[in-house]
């Protein structure tokens, strides 16, 4: 029996769903069985790098998620609206989706997760995080009996592109982001990327797999790497770290009620050079995932790019034509791979997290400046583990602190007393470092 797709957005990610779904030799037999239906897209007379018949090509996305022929959508077209209303309409008229989405589920995938429970269909995002790694159906089915302790992992390929180009080769940042634009990683606004907000929606994604609720989008902290500076990132190497955009999920305890307490943000980040994550290069996202009873897993491989995002957006086609095809249309959910969440969560308050920081401090280069930056952090009871004078020219210094893991809130009580010594120009830079 052949299935209908009906596929909306034919840009970088559906190119490639339309590529794969039109040479299905050598791939799952089920693959043959798939049928490209309709497809909607902005311009028509857009150059395609795939061959599609004229007739399947629309400008009305509406028209795709209603025709009958169509079995189930694809939403490949991103941002938030219209997005967000073909999901919710191809629900409701019973069909299943898959999306790359993380932006829309994100902001509402709990909108999204209870149309479908109601409505008794499936939507499944595996592309929506990490690109080609399988990332989702792990944390919804085969790490279930774990109690997840952290998960965090480089999730945008784009700045991760960008940050080991210029490590590796000095490359400006301006002309590496034009070519993570140009080999199709970067989001439509590409500010989604390097400000930080694509890895946000990604950890709140995995976030509410791994602990089962839902997590407020925009109580995220989340640091990009625009403001991240070339002379930081040599300290660093210097010091034996590499500074990668990290997104991290922490479990840190519970309320009283049940309410799991949660530390989520995305930050530049040192990583010491012999951590797992220190080697993850160019395009690849890595995604470590911390549970009790099975210890650490790590997920790796490409994590933007036609081909690695289609590799997991047909993967979810399959799961849900594999469905059709054992149960029958209507058949029952199976309960792992549909949506579900079943506890409360909320972020801690930063101040109360606990982190080992990196500080660039420019100063005058005179005796005593160090004792006194230390004297500050000794106070708040902030404990250093190393602290370096780097550069010095015309009677100005740059010293550089890394401290143990400490309260934020007692960090930024030192930071504030350094801000205010005589000889302190200024605090030129804050990172985190693992
Ligand atoms: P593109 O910008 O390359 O493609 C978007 C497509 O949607 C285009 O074909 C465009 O038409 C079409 N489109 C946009 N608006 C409309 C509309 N109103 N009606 C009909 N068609 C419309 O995006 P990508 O393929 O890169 O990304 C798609 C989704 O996948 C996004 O949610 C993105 O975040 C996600 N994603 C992307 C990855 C990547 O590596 N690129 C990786 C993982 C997820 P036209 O071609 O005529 O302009
Ligand atoms: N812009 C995203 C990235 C695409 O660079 O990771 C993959 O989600």
């Amino acid at each position: 029996m052949t299935i209908g797709v009906g596929l909306l957005g034919l840009g970088t990610v559906g190119a490639g769903v339309a590529d794969i779904l039109s040479n299905p030799s050598g791939r799952h037999p089920l693959v043959g069985q798939l049928e490209l239906r309709r497809v909607a897209v902005r311009d028509v007379s857009r150059p395609r790098p795939v061959a599609l018949a004229d007739h399947l090509l629309t400008t009305d996305p509406e028209a795709v998620v209603d025709d009958p022929a169509v079995d189930i959508v694809v939403e490949v077209i991103g941002g938030l609206e219209p997005a967000r209303s073909l999901i919710l309409r191809a629900i409701a008229a019973g069909k299943p989706v898959v999306t790359a989405n993380k932006a829309v589920i994100a902001r509402y995938g709990q909108e999204i997760a209870a149309a479908a429970a109601a409505r008794g269909v499936y939507v499944l995002i595996e592309a929506a995080v990490g690109g080609g790694i399988p990332i989702i159906e792990p944390l919804k089915q085969s790490l279930g009996a774990n109690r997840i302790q952290r998960v965090s992992g480089i999730i945008n390929g784009t700045t991760n592109y960008i940050l080991s180009r210029m490590a590796s080769e000095g490359a400006a940042y301006g002309d590496v982001l034009a070519e993570a634009q140009r080999l199709g990683y970067a989001e439509a606004d590409p500010a989604a990327d390097v400000e930080g907000g694509d890895a946000a929606d990604k950890i709140s994604i995995l976030a509410t797999l791994a602990y089962g609720g839902s997590i407020e989008r925009s109580a995220i902290p989340t640091e990009g790497i625009s403001r991240l500076e070339a002379r930081d990132v040599d300290y660093a190497a210097q010091l034996g770290f590499v500074v990668k955009l990290l997104a991290v999920a922490e479990h840190l305890g519970s309320d009283p009620d049940g309410t799991e307490q949660l530390d989520v943000r995305v930050h530049p980040t040192l990583l010491p050079k012999d951590h797992p994550l220190a080697g993850v290069h160019g395009v690849n996202n890595a995604i470590l995932v911390e549970g009790e009873p099975v210890g650490q897993v790590m997920f790796y491989g490409p994590g933007a790019g036609a081909g690695p995002t289609s590799s997991a957006v047909v993967a979810d086609i399959l799961n849900i034509a594999g469905i059709r095809q054992a149960a029958g249309a209507n058949g029952a959910l199976d309960p792992l791979l549909a949506a579900g969440s079943w506890r409360q969560c909320r972020l801690v308050e930063s101040g109360l997290t606990q982190h080992r920081n990196y500080v660039r401090l420019e100063t005058t280069d005179e005796a005593g400046v160090i004792g006194r930056i230390g004297t500050c952090f000794g106070r708040e009871q902030v404990s250093i583990q190393s602290i370096v004078q780097f550069e010095t020219s015309g009677g100005a210094a740059e010293i550089v602190v890394i401290t143990h893991e400490v309260s934020e809130a007692s960090f930024r009580a030192a930071l504030a007393a350094i801000a205010d010594l005589p000889e302190v120009q200024t605090v030129a830079a804050t990172l985190r470092t693992l």
